[in-house]
């Protein structure tokens, strides 16, 4: 089991200034940062990035979306950390997300749902190669 994974904070966490609340809570919960930085992703690289979900009904909005604005992906490390961070994002739709989640209290929609988190193993692995290369995950903390 891998002890980390990967999370964007999207273009509507950044645009409503929610980037402060959101690494506070991610910090409170027990995850440490090890990588991060702060990118306007073009539809290319979000194209790259969410190839898993082409020819779904939400993907072409998808791509606007996350190229619209800037976000901040991130490696975060903690036991267990690719559930641990679902738990602590809630459901992919705000409405469903479990209460005092970083979606129930900040998400104002399905597609704008102001975080990202890998939903498995293998995609954490394969994420966090998409935005860092080694060198730039810190590896002593
Ligand atoms: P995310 O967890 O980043 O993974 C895929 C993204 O597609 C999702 O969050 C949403 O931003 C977006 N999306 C929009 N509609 C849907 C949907 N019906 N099901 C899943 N993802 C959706």
């Amino acid at each position: 089991m891998s002890n980390k994974t990967l999370a964007i904070l999207k273009p509507d966490c950044l645009n409503r200034n929610l980037t402060g609340k959101a690494i506070d809570f991610i910090l409170d919960k027990g995850f440490k940062i090890k990588a991060m930085k702060l990118m306007n992703l073009t539809k290319v690289e979000v194209e790259g990035f969410y190839a898993i979900h082409k020819g779904k009904p939400f993907y072409d909005e998808l791509i606007e979306y996350m190229s619209s604005g800037p976000c901040i992906p991130m490696v975060l490390e903690k036991e267990n950390a690719v559930e641990n961070f679902r738990e602590v994002i809630g459901a992919t739709d705000p409405r469903e997300a479990a209460e005092n989640t970083l979606r129930s209290l900040y998400a104002k929609s399905t597609q704008r749902n102001t975080v990202h988190g890998s939903d498995s193993e293998e995609n954490a692995q394969k994420e966090i190669a998409f935005f860092f290369p080694l060198k730039e995950i810190i590896t002593c903390q």
